[in-house]
């Protein structure tokens, strides 16, 4: 594969699908062809699989359902989406990947590391972000900002300790491999959040050309 594989990580209000945009018309001024997804979703099926894992559920949803749909989504996206895009050498910025589901249906829900990293083998073969920024933030603010976009979904319904190990799982990852992480401060003004990311473009475009 040539292309490059960056995903965008956080807790709720992180303001990672606005930073998205921006950073991909930071890359596309320099002629490069970016391909915008998220997960889950990113695919009309995957994207149905995505309104089963959000709409508030009275059964209650077992973490293992929840896991398992995660990763078929992803199976869907890789397949259709993320792996095409990477053959012909774009460049894929990826709302949330494979981080989020070990911050949250393993840092949140309790579910172990080894069982989330049986499944990452499974279905992506051994494809990885080459980079992941987290906009990392108070979980107080995050949340103050999800609540203002309206009705909440079945995450964002989950109690201020579910949140607290997702931004921790989050940092702890990051800290444990420091060449593919980029931490930023999200808590800051949107202005400020995107100088944080013109300081990353050149590491981008070096990886593209190397
Ligand atoms: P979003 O609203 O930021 O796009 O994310 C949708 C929700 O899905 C968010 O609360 C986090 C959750 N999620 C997981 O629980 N596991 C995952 O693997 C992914 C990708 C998202």
């Amino acid at each position: 594969m040539s292309g490059l594989f960056i995903t965008l990580e956080g807790p709720e209000g992180a303001g990672k699908s606005t930073n998205r945009d921006y950073l991909a018309k930071q890359l596309q001024m320099h002629g490069l062809e970016v391909v915008l997804t998220r997960e889950p979703g990113g695919t009309p099926l995957a994207e149905r699989i995505r309104e089963l894992l959000l709409a508030p559920c009275d059964e209650g949803m077992n973490p293992d359902t929840e896991l398992l749909l995660v990763f078929a989504a992803r199976a869907q996206h890789l397949s259709s989406v993320i792996r095409p895009a990477l053959n012909r050498g774009a460049i894929v910025l990826c709302d949330r990947f494979t981080d989020a589901t070990y911050a949250y249906q393993g840092g949140g829900r309790g579910l172990s590391e080894e069982r989330i990293a049986t499944l990452e083998n499974f279905v992506q073969s051994g494809l990885h972000p080459d980079f992941t920024l987290i906009f990392d933030l108070p979980i107080e603010i995050g949340l103050e900002r999800a609540a203002k976009r309206g009705r909440l979904d079945r995450f964002e319904q989950e109690q201020r300790s579910f949140f607290e190990s997702v931004r921790q799982t989050y940092l702890a990852r990051a800290a444990a491999s420091l060449e593919r992480y980029r931490v930023l401060d999200a808590a800051q003004s949107l202005d400020h959040v995107q100088r944080q990311i013109d300081r990353l473009v050149p590491e981008f475009l070096g990886r593209t050309r190397g």
